[in-house]
């Protein structure tokens, strides 16, 4: 690692280059329907923080591959992070009026539009992928982590949590689905584009999952209001913390098959760690 080298700066420039990417990519606002895409754009450029894209450039450097061959997969993760925001702040699901800082897109632009939205911007996510040379399970495990065995069969769980019926598994269960998959996606996806090795394939594919439900713990540590189907539900806070650092030992020693040149991963994981202890 290089004197140098700075996880902000490494953060700065994956927004940067996905961010480019996505404004390319996105329908511009000018376009009919005109108020549909200027919400679309809303949405998606609005100051992420874009950690699942980091995930996947941090999976190139890694492999020593290239970061523009992986920005497919790190654009369909991010807008389908995206999509599931929009429709997670609906009145519906959690009823949130800020995001980001800002109106959520329902706010801003209406409820019609904003389910709308989500659905073009997870159809969005797919077109990405669907170049000559994109490989078929890049397509095919996408939409896995974003169905109903993963991300939305963890947001039906979640809304569906009921207080006084919550176990530790359950909880798991859920974060796994809703948060840790599209992470897991993340990783393992910036392997697959680069025709990676399956162990190393396996390496970063199984980083993503504990950095993603790491991620999930800190989260829920970090909320104020805890929601109903929050690990501080069954576990005390200590207990919360030795469990998410528990997922970044396991993130960082699945790297030990790139761990040299995984640089960005190990330091994603690290400020992580430097926010529990
Ligand atoms: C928020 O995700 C929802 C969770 C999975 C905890 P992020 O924290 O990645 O949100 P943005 O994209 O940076 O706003
Ligand atoms: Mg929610």
């Amino acid at each position: 690692m290089s004197a140098s080298w700075s996880l902000d700066a490494f953060l700065l420039e994956s927004a940067e280059r996905v961010e480019r990417y996505l404004d390319k990519a996105l329908p511009p606002a000018s376009e009919p329907p005109v108020s549909l895409h200027e919400a679309m754009r809303y949405a998606v450029l609005s100051g992420g923080k874009r950690l699942r894209p980091a995930l996947t450039f941090g999976a190139a450097e890694a492999l020593g591959g290239d970061p523009e061959r992986v920005l497919p997969v790190a654009a369909a993760a991010e807008l389908v992070h995206a999509y599931s925001l929009v429709h997670d702040d609906l009145p519906a699901m959690d009823d949130d009026q800020e995001r980001r800082g800002r109106p959520t897109v329902h706010v801003r632009y209406g409820e019609a539009t904003a389910i709308l939205v989500g659905d073009a911007l997870l159809a969005e996510a797919f077109a990405q992928l669907a170049t000559p040379d994109a490989a078929p399970e890049l397509i095919a495990r996408l939409a896995q982590t974003a169905g109903s065995r993963a991300l939305v069969g963890g947001q039906a769980d979640d809304l569906a949590f009921a207080a006084g019926r919550d176990s530790l598994e359950r909880i798991l269960s859920i974060h796994q689905r809703k948060t840790a998959a599209l992470f897991q996606y993340a990783g393992w996806g910036g392997a697959r584009s680069l025709g990676a090795t399956a162990v190393q394939e396996q390496a970063l594919e199984h980083f993503g999952r504990h950095y993603g439900l790491a991620y999930q713990l800190l989260d829920d540590l970090r909320d104020a209001d805890p929601k109903e189907c929050s690990i501080l539900r069954v576990l005390a806070e200590h207990e919360v913390r030795a469990r998410a650092e528990a997922e970044l030992a396991a993130a960082l020693e699945a790297l030990a098959p790139c761990a040299e040149r995984a640089v960005a991963l190990r330091g994603l994981a690290g400020r992580l760690l430097g926010w529990l202890t």
